[in-house]
């Protein structure tokens, strides 16, 4: 009987150790430090990484469709109606990415430029781009007219005339080819004639001279000193990130550029983007967890407040004290004065009255949301959609024959989503490297159930000697079991 008492203790003090050694590993995290360490090292950037690599290529193709926004009924507008558009699209383009003229420096920056290309994917395409045509208005025109806003009647006619003369029209119709990538415009090219310091090209398009340039240039931080900068962008074509815009426009640069973030994204953070496209950052907010291709990932939105005229992050873009209405942003200043402002597509969570003035918005959540799902635990973006659209302030202009009686508006011209999602190949490699670190998050969970499984052991000796030693005067020791396991 002493015999058995002795086996019982021993399995007994096994299982506490196992017990004690659980409650050291998930009380002082220790295999949760482990984790968070390589990953963070492993995602900071250092020549020839893979982390490295991935900065460098990215290998989530990202496609942009173009969606344009036809007028209708031009002449009507023209004589004071509400302006009806219909949608056309989408056109995508598949954008390939890469960082040139990486220079990593030893204090914890590394500076690149970064090259966009679009080739034109006709399977993912409504239509022909260099057939399908757009009317809509007239930017060139309306940004001169910007310009003029406040020039006397004697100016504002010759220009009229001379708008007149090269039959430059309010609206006009081109080809989407020829509304994206550049096409001559009449008034721009003897503008660019006659002064071309004012007008350094005759050709107008809203992605002219987009293709293949990489005159952006960046300084990022490799997250050697403190990870959670890790991408983060310090300067951008010579500016430092932070009030460098003149202060009357909504001057945050700050965030990473999209491509890549931090490893170890918590829920209650703001994600700060930087789109150069419209020289500003907006910050994205978490929303759900949800599954991508199997593996766990965070949804990350664009809040309604993003484009609210009252926020305190809108207050630079109201120059002059002037917001336009909440739901778009004024980036005129960031465009070359055009009366320019972006907004989600159709006036997604913007003022009802941007929806009503314009015969054929239709905004839904699930076409015109911009989000972001991302990996937490490496900060691997999975899944995103970035949506914006472009409108134009556009109004009658006193003396300015080409603007008739038209209302004072903001013109939808088109909008771009850019999407991507994680591919096959790269998705089953990340989903072995987080089962990896999952198994070693449940170590600790392997001694706890050790430890019981010694308990159910000891119990079922100790009632099996009690039993056979029933008759006898003998305490059994599995009475204090349960208590034990309780501990
Ligand atoms: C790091 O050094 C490079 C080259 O000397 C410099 O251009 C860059 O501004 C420095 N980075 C920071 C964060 O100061
Ligand atoms: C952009 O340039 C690439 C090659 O440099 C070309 O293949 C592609 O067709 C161009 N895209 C557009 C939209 O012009
Ligand atoms: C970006 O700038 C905003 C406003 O200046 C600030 O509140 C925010 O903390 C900054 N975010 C990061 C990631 O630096
Ligand atoms: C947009 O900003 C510019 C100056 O940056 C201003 O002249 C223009 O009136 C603004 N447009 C609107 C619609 O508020």
């Amino acid at each position: 009987m002493v015999h058995l008492r002795k086996r019982v203790a021993v399995i007994i003090v096994f299982a506490l150790c196992c017990f004690i050694i659980f409650l050291i590993l998930t009380v002082k995290g220790v295999f949760n430090n482990i984790v968070e360490d390589q990953i963070k090292e492993r995602t900071k950037l250092k020549l020839n990484s893979e982390a490295f690599k991935n900065w460098k290529d990215p290998p989530v193709p990202v496609y942009l469709q173009f969606y344009f926004f036809n007028v209708e009924n031009h002449l009507q507008v023209l004589q004071g109606e509400r302006a009806n558009v219909t949608q056309l699209g989408p056109y995508t383009y598949k954008q390939l990415r890469h960082r040139a003229n990486v220079s990593v420096y030893n204090n914890a920056s590394i500076s690149a430029t970064t090259q966009r290309s679009f080739v034109f994917e006709p399977t993912m395409s409504a239509g022909d781009p260099k057939n399908d045509l757009v009317t809509t208005i007239n930017v060139p025109l309306v940004t001169l007219l910007q310009m003029l806003k406040h020039s006397g009647m004697v100016k504002k006619t010759i220009v009229s005339t001379l708008f007149t003369l090269k039959r430059s029209t309010l609206f006009q119709t081109h080809s989407v080819n020829e509304w994206l990538w550049g096409y001559e415009d009449a008034v721009l090219k003897l503008g660019h004639q006659l002064l071309p310091s004012i007008f350094p090209n005759s050709q107008f398009g809203f992605f002219y001279g987009a293709n293949g340039t990489g005159d952006e240039k960046y300084l990022f931080n490799t997250g050697e000193n403190d990870y959670m900068k890790l991408n983060e962008i310090i300067m951008w074509n010579g500016q430092k990130s932070l009030n460098w815009w003149p202060s009357n426009f909504c001057n945050m640069i700050n965030g990473t550029d999209g491509a890549s973030f931090h490893s170890l994204v918590k829920k209650n953070e703001k994600l700060y983007v930087f789109a150069p496209d419209i020289c500003r950052s907006f910050y994205l907010t978490f929303e759900k967890e949800l599954d991508v291709q199997g593996i766990n990932a965070y949804r990350f939105v664009l809040p309604k407040e993003a484009f609210a005229n009252d926020h305190p992050s809108n207050k630079g873009c109201c120059p002059d004290g002037i917001c336009p209405l909440s739901g778009v942003l004024n980036i005129s200043v960031c465009r070359q004065g055009a009366p320019i402002l972006i907004s989600p597509p159709h006036f997604y969570n913007g003022d009802k009255r941007l929806v009503s003035d314009i015969g054929g918005m239709k905004p839904n959540m699930e076409a015109h949301q911009t989000f972001l799902d991302i990996e937490p635990m490496t900060g691997i973006p999975v899944r995103a959609a970035k949506r914006m659209q472009i409108n134009l302030h556009v109004e009658s202009v006193k003396y300015i024959a080409q603007t008739g009686q038209m209302r004072t508006m903001v013109l939808p011209v088109l909008f771009l989503s850019e999407n991507a999602v994680i591919d096959d190949k790269s998705a089953a490699k990340l989903r072995a490297a987080l089962y990896t670190v999952n198994v070693v998050t449940y170590i600790p969970y392997v001694f706890l159930l050790i430890a019981i499984l010694l308990c159910l052991i000891s119990l079922i000796l100790a009632c099996v000697g009690w039993r056979r030693m029933e008759n006898k005067d003998f305490t059994p020791v599995s009475l204090k079991m349960p208590q034990v396991e309780r501990h």
